[in-house]
This record gives C-alpha cells, sequence and structure tokens, in this order.
C-alpha cells in the first residue's frame, strides 16, 4: 500500500468530489461539491497562494489514485492560538479503516516542519466525530483542551464542542 500527498491540482477536482459522502460534507466540506465548484476552488487556492496566503491543500493518493484531501492552514483561528498550524481531512468512504487519514496526517506534519510553515500542528474534532478524534490520536496528537466555537451552532443553539488536538513538530 503506497501513500502519499501531492499538492492538488486542477484535474484531480473529479476525484475529491467522488471521495465525498455525507459523513465529509458533515464534518468537513460542508455542501455537496461539484467538479465544477471544486475546480473553481482548486483554482481559488492557488490564486490566493500567489497573493501570499498559507493554506494549502494535498490530495492524498493511494496506490496511485487520489482518494482524498489533507490541507494546512495558518489562519485558522477559532479555538487556536497564534503560530497554530490547522489541519483537515477527509477520505473516500471506500478506502476507511485502512490507517490512510492518520499516514497522511504524518506526511502534512513532516510538510509543515520542512516548509517552516509552524512548530504545532493542531487537529480540531467535532466532539461527535470519533473517527476523526481516532485520526489524531493515530497520528502522535495530543488532547489538548475542549473548546467551544463560536461560529457554529447545533440545532438546538448550544455551542459546538471541539476537541483540540495538538503535535510539537520541532
Ligand atoms: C475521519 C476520516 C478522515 C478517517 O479516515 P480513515 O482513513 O478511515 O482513518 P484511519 O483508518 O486512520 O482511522 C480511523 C479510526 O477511526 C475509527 N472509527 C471509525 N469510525 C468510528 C466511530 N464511529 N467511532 C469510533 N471510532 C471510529 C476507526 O476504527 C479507526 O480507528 P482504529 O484504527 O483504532 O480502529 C474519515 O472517516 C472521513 O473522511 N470522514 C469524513 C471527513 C471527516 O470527518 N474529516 C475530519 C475533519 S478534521
Amino acid at each position: 500500500m503506497q501513500i502519499s500527498i501531492e499538492p492538488l491540482r486542477l484535474e484531480d477536482a473529479r476525484a475529491v468530489v467522488d471521495a465525498e459522502d455525507e459523513q465529509t460534507v458533515r464534518w468537513l466540506s460542508e455542501e455537496k461539491s461539484t467538479i465544477e465548484g471544486t475546480t473553481e476552488f482548486i483554482a481559488q487556492l492557488s490564486r490566493d497562494a500567489e497573493l501570499g496566503k498559507p493554506k494549502r491543500v494535498f490530495g492524498i493518493w493511494l496506490d496511485g489514485h487520489c482518494v482524498g484531501t489533507v490541507d494546512f492552514d495558518p489562519d485558522v483561528t477559532d479555538g487556536l492560538e497564534p503560530g497554530d498550524v490547522n489541519i483537515a481531512y477527509g477520505v473516500a468512504p471506500w478506502v476507511r479503516g485502512r490507517d490512510i487519514a492518520a499516514r497522511a496526517v504524518e506526511l502534512i506534519c513532516a510538510t509543515i516542519r520542512d516548509r517552516a510553515v509552524g512548530t504545532r500542528a493542531v487537529i480540531r474534532c467535532d466532539a461527535r466525530n470519533a473517527a476523526s478524534s481516532r485520526v489524531a490520536e493515530k497520528a502522535s496528537f495530543e488532547h489538548l483542551r475542549e473548546v467551544q466555537i463560536d461560529t457554529e451552532a447545533l440545532d438546538d443553539g448550544s455551542p459546538v464542542v471541539m476537541h483540540v488536538y495538538d503535535r510539537n513538530l520541532l
């Protein structure tokens, strides 16, 4: 099983859309993706990078196929501290449970360290998303704290609780 991460390209849009299911929409993309919209998203990322924005998205490649995405974004601040580099990820339902997300997180941590993006990687998991918490634990992150997110709320109006995990990259 060969796993790598590669900068996301316009031609990966179809694979990203194919890899999405209701769990991806719920916890990562927030709305159902289209190939057209995802292509524009990737183009916008490229334009933003040229303007100096630090967010980077990578395709997760398994044996020659793009099966998901993993990204880092030092500009995410909700529930985090200055200098933290937020990581988010999703993999296709048909390859879940094979340590692919945990391995992709390991790889993006090495990229963050090599590019000197930051010294601490952080993963925020909704308290209801047990699989994502397991990915953080398996990728050697430690549970740092729980936070209430101000920008989101549950249907009953109560705040969303996130587990925050961190990993020192020094
Ligand atoms: C979270 C996600 C990326 C995990 O991908 P994956 O490649 O299956 O992850 P791994 O195989 O590395 O590990 C998944 C772990 O979660 C566990 N898991 C899966 N569903 C679970 C559940 N409902 N409750 C508890 N644990 C669960 C698996 O058993 C596994 O742990 P184990 O190895 O100890 O058995 C994938 O489920 C996904 O894409 N979900 C939708 C998007 C998402 O939630 N992204 C996270 C936002 S930061």
